[in-house]
């Protein structure tokens, strides 16, 4: 059979089948996030139903953006086979896998263990590693200004990621909480005439930093990351500015964060004017927002295509140490057919996260 390595396998979104239902759980906010209670997804991962069971995680985490399991005993090579698994059951393709993070051969790279041991497919975060990996990089100097933060991960590569798993290892008492903001439910603040100018428009994704930090400490960027299309070296990609999810068939906006350089075909002005405009619905509307504050153990799988998130700067050189596995999905698309969470949800009767 002749995979296509851009494409989603779904031909519609999929339809929840309620084998979660049995575990309690609580939505964090209304319009994004619930969390688990007394759920090991270890025993989701080997129960005699494990297909249904991770099929029905990944729709959920797609419908609530991210999804939060507190104290968890799953290991590294489990916490990989769930992550693959997620993707491949949300229909990501066939020949995609985990991220390698593309400067995982680094020097400078965090080990997993006192022995020194990294996994290609495992990226250690850690903000002394990020220290070293990014250093002389300007603006990661600059503390003035959090919401620069916010992104979605590797939306510069050619298939980003789909689903993401972080595990936290060593958190500080207090400070190094994570945030995440549903993309869906900025496209559902935008205004009818403004989606129609958006829907058509696409940006530039791009992250000279790799490259650049290859290059100061000798390395070659690792590649393939993740899927046959992601490799090379220069980081720079066209992706839409409003994203469909496969999943559940909703739109976001997808042009937010660190990545994303410029919006394409409009001015320099115009360009400003749009991503400050994301920016300005993310960081002034914390009721799209979800946040946790993190313990020992506890993990957050999340979907990119359905939020941004960003640490909080404020652990003022304490340890934080947590492990993170991306799986790789899709080539983003806009598909015209797909409609707003908002007006999907409308149509089944459920009227949650209207327009103001
Ligand atoms: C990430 O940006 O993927 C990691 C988020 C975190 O460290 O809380």
């Amino acid at each position: 059979m002749n995979v296509d390595p851009a494409k989603s396998n779904l031909k519609a979104p999929l339809i929840y089948g309620g084998s979660l239902d049995g575990f309690d759980s609580f939505e964090v906010t209304p319009l994004i996030g619930r969390e688990y209670i007394n759920v090991q997804l270890s025993d989701l991962l080997y129960s005699e139903d494990a297909e249904k069971l991770v099929r029905d995680l990944a729709i959920i985490i797609s419908q609530r953006g991210v999804v939060f399991f507190r104290n968890q005993n799953i290991d590294i090579e489990d916490q990989k086979r769930l992550t693959q698994q997620l993707g491949l059951l949300g229909g990501k393709p066939a020949t995609s896998g985990l991220h390698v993070h593309p400067l995982h051969e680094s020097p400078e790279n965090e080990p997993m263990d006192t022995e020194g041991n990294t996994d290609e497919e495992v990226f250690v975060v850690s903000s002394q590693a990020q220290d070293r990996l990014y250093k002389g990089i300007a603006h990661r100097k600059v503390k003035v200004d959090s919401s620069a933060q916010w992104h979605s991960d590797n939306t510069m590569e050619v298939c980003p990621s789909d689903y993401s798993f972080l595990k936290m290892k060593v958190t500080p008492e207090s400070g190094g909480d994570t945030l995440w903001t549903s993309a869906y439910a900025v496209y559902d603040r935008i205004s009818d005439p403004f989606r129609s100018f958006l829907d058509g428009l696409t940006a530039t994704y791009a992250q000279p930093i790799f490259s650049t930090s290859a290059a100061r400490v000798g390395i070659k960027i690792h590649e393939p990351r993740g899927s046959p299309l992601n490799v090379g070296d220069d980081f720079s990609v066209v992706h839409p500015v409003v994203r469909t999810n496969p999943v559940t068939g909703w739109r976001g906006i997808f042009a937010v964060g660190l990545h994303c350089q410029k919006i394409n075909d409009v001015s320099a002005y115009e360009d400003k004017l749009i991503r400050d405009y994301f920016l300005h619905l993310i960081t002034h509307n914390h009721d799209l927002q979800a946040r946790i504050k993190w313990g020992p153990n506890d993990v957050a799988i999340w979907d990119n295509r359905a939020t941004y998130h960003t640490a909080t700067p404020d652990v003022f050189g304490a340890t934080r140490i947590a492990v993170r596995t991306n799986s790789i999905g899709e080539k983003p698309y806009f598909d015209p057919k797909s409609q707003s969470q908002a007006d999907s949800l409308k149509s089944v009767g459920n009227g949650v996260n209207g327009r103001h």
